[in-house]
C-alpha cells in the first residue's frame, strides 16, 4: 500500500511538527542547562539540574519516537523506501547518533555530573559542564545536518549534472 498526494502532505505536516518540537526542545534544553553550570550555586543546580533529564523524558523522546514512526511509515508507505536514496539512509545514521548523543551523551552525562556533585561539589562552568554541553550542541548540529538534507534531497544524478 502507498500512500496518496494527501495521505503525504499529513505525513510531512506531521513530520515538520514533531521534529520542530524536538528541535526547540533540545536548543531551550541546550539554554537550560548552560544557565545551570554557568549561574547557579550548588543548592539551585541541584534542584534545577535534574529537570533536564526529566524533560527529554517527556518531551523530546516522545517527539523522536513519533518522528522515527514516520520514518517507519515513508520505507514502507511511501516511495522513499528505506535504501533507495542515499540521503535517506544517512538521516537513518543521523538518527542514531542522535539518539546516541541523547541517552549516553546529554542524559548520561548530566546524571554523572550530578552524582560527582552530590558527592565532591560543584564546580560549575566548563569543567562541569563541558560534556554535557558538547552532546547536546552535537544533537543541535546532527538535526541541522538533516533538515539540510531533507531539503536539498541530494543524489547522485544531480551532482553528474552539475559536473558536466
Ligand atoms: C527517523 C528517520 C527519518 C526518516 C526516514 C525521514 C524521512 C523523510 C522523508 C522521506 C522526507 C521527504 C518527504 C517528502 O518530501 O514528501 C522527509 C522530510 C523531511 N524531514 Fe525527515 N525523516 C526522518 C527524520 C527526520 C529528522 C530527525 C529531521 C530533522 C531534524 C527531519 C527533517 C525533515 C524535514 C525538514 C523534511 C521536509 C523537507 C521538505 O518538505 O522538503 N527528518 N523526511
Amino acid at each position: 500500500m502507498r500512500l496518496k498526494k494527501k495521505g503525504m502532505q499529513w505525513l510531512r505536516v506531521l513530520h515538520i511538527l514533531s521534529i520542530s518540537i524536538w528541535l526547540g526542545s533540545v536548543v531551550c534544553i541546550g539554554g537550560l542547562a548552560a544557565m545551570c553550570f554557568f549561574q547557579l550555586n550548588e543548592s539551585e543546580f541541584l534542584t534545577v539540574a535534574p529537570l533536564i533529564p526529566e524533560l527529554y523524558r517527556s518531551v523530546v523522546l516522545p517527539m523522536a519516537i513519533f518522528a522515527m514512526i514516520q520514518g517507519i511509515f515513508y520505507g514502507f508507505f511511501s516511495n522513499w523506501g528505506f535504501f533507495k536514496h542515499r540521503w535517506v539512509v544517512f538521516k537513518w545514521a543521523l538518527v542514531i547518533l542522535t539518539g546516541l548523543c541523547t541517552g549516553a551523551g546529554g542524559i548520561g552525562q548530566m546524571f554523572s555530573v550530578l552524582e560527582k556533585v552530590e558527592k565532591t561539589g560543584f564546580a560549575g562552568g566548563w569543567a562541569d559542564g563541558g560534556p554535557v554541553l558538547l552532546f547536546i550542541s552535537l544533537q543541535v548540529l546532527f538535526m541541522i545536518i538533516m533538515i539540510v538534507l531533507s531539503v536539498f534531497k541530494p543524489r547522485k544524478r544531480d551532482r553528474q549534472a552539475s559536473l558536466a
